[in-house]
């Protein structure tokens, strides 16, 4: 584990700041929680005081899924951004390639010295790509879904300066302006109550601090608006998130429309 993690974690269990030591396994030194990492990662969600969390939508249900997280980056992502947003946020832009080069550009990784944090990374695509262009700062990928993060481990092999954490995005397990930049792709559609994560983000972010998303916009073609409403999945008016993050706080709103998807990317000044 790149031991540049632990001052920036946050005990899910006491609420301490900095204060896991890694020597035998990650365990806070305040309060007795001794965090598992047996499969890649570090469950940092505290199941034993708080429980399992339940998978509110059927996406969410899905992405537990052993059998979907194998095969999300080659099919199922590709598939599902078609069927709800078209061609223009995926071919249209040159599929992953074209993604991933928006979103290393909008977090100006080349200016900044990180760490960075891929929010809901699922198995780590854009995990990966941070880390590989950022090799000399630390990458946390961190996601509620176990599924996902076990994918994740398995393709980050390699990478020394990712870390992959489990945890809640409503309640990150991090300090107060632990992050330079946060990745955030295809998201903010999933939760539960995305203006509380938006809320984490703005305190996990470093002041000057970048945040990048990408979500749905409204629905191009009636497949999409019921493949939308079958997933349980939520869309956003790009004004009203505008609006929202400002709000917050945030400055510096930029957007880009990729078909029935956008990008954005904001500042914590
Ligand atoms: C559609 S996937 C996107 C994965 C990846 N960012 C990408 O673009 O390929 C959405 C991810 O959000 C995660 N997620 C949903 N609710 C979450 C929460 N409350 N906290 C952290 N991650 C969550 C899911 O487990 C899933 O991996």
């Amino acid at each position: 584990m790149d031991p540049h993690v632990l001052p920036i974690l946050k005990c899910p269990r006491c609420g301490a700041a900095g204060s896991f030591e890694s020597a035998r396994g990650l365990a806070c030194r305040r309060c007795d929680l001794v965090v598992e990492s047996a499969r890649g990662f570090h469950d940092l969600l505290d199941v034993a005081t708080r429980g399992e969390p339940a998978a509110i939508s059927a996406e969410q249900r899905l992405m537990e899924s052993p059998v979907v997280a194998r095969i999300y980056e080659r099919m199922w992502r590709p598939t599902f951004v078609r069927l709800v947003a078209g061609r223009g946020a995926g071919a249209g832009v040159g599929g992953f390639a074209g993604e991933l080069f928006i979103h290393k550009n909008a977090l100006s990784l080349d200016d900044r010295a990180g760490p960075w944090l891929d929010l809901s990374c699922g198995p780590g695509l854009f995990t990966r790509a941070i880390a590989a262009a950022a090799p000399g700062a630390l990458v946390v990928g961190l996601d509620i879904a176990r599924a996902m993060l076990e994918v994740a481990s398995g393709r980050v092999k390699g990478y020394t300066n990712v870390v992959l954490v489990r945890g809640d995005a409503h309640q990150l397990p991090f300090v107060d302006g632990a992050f330079e930049g946060i990745n955030n792709a295809g998201a903010i559609h999933a939760y539960d109550d995305a203006e509380q994560v938006f809320r984490e983000i703005w305190r996990t972010l470093k002041p000057g601090g970048i945040y990048v998303g990408s979500t749905f916009a409204e629905a191009p073609h009636f497949t999409g608006r019921m493949a939308a409403r079958i997933a349980g999945i939520r869309r956003y008016d790009p004004n009203e998130l505008r609006a929202q993050l400002s709000r917050l706080g945030f400055a510096e709103y930029e957007e880009l429309r990729l078909g029935g998807a956008f990008v954005f990317r904001a500042r914590k000044p």
